[in-house]
């Protein structure tokens, strides 16, 4: 059978993973999630003192972030999980799956994000991945940046009200106690503006996409959507 690429786009945690993990577990493609790469890179911004809060404002040393890519000291890649068979973030070697996943790096990584020096280092990484296909990638610029060609597009949506919900579940079931949901809801709507705004590579649907509005559809019937559209783009 053919194989495609499968581009998967849309806002922060709107749970374009989720979905992106199943169908490529259904169809027995490769899965990789971009969000990740560029949570990798701000963790090591984090970790080597690169992101200072200056008048309230974030502010990234560019310089040195930049020196760190070019020296080759941040490697982003992926280790299959053998329990899961799913792909655990690495910095360097270290598996940084939690780590990455903190409000902390979620506060942190639009700036890092936005960096067009950052976006080059990683998008040409993710168009290396998808050269033999049988993929589907997750992220904001993948149906308009990485692959503009992919035979599948869709741009996935919900309220910032109920991403909100979704993801402030997540922390408090993993045991975050602390997180209160006007914060993690501040969070969503920062990202997007942030998102939406910045110069280079911003959140977009591609003029091809499909747009999928999942507040009001269960894992199963986005999950069954998102199947139909592949078998179709596979018999184009
Ligand atoms: O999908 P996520 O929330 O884990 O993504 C984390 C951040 O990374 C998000 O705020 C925007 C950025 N991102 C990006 O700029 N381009 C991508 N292809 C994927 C994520």
């Amino acid at each position: 059978m053919k194989k495609i690429i499968v581009a998967i786009d849309g806002y922060s945690s709107c749970g374009k993973s989720t979905m992106a993990k199943v169908l490529a577990k259904t169809v027995g493609y490769i899965y990789v999630d971009t969000g990740a790469m560029y949570r990798v890179a701000t963790l090591y911004a984090m970790r080597n003192n690169m992101i200072q809060e200056v008048e309230g404002q974030k502010k990234v040393d560019e310089p040195a972030l930049n020196q760190a890519i070019e020296k080759g000291e941040i490697q982003v890649s992926f280790q299959l999980d053998p329990q899961t068979n799913l792909p655990l973030a690495c910095l360097n070697g270290e598996v940084v799956e939690n780590e990455i996943r903190t409000l902390e790096v979620s506060n942190n990584v639009s700036f890092v994000s936005a960096l067009p020096f950052v976006r080059e280092f990683l998008t040409q990484q993710q168009k290396n991945m998808g050269k033999k296909k049988g993929i589907v990638m997750d992220g904001r610029d993948i149906g308009t940046a990485v692959f503009p060609k992919a035979e599948l597009k869709i741009f996935l949506t919900a309220s910032p009200e109920v991403r909100a919900q979704r993801r402030f579940d997540e922390l408090v079931a993993k045991g975050d106690k602390d997180v209160k949901f006007e914060e993690v809801l501040k969070n969503v709507q920062e990202r997007d503006y942030i998102d939406t705004h910045r110069e280079i590579a911003p959140l977009r649907q591609a003029d091809d996409a499909i747009v999928i509005d999942n507040s009001n559809l269960t894992k199963d019937e986005q999950n069954e959507l998102l199947l139909q559209y592949f078998k179709q783009a596979v018999e184009k």
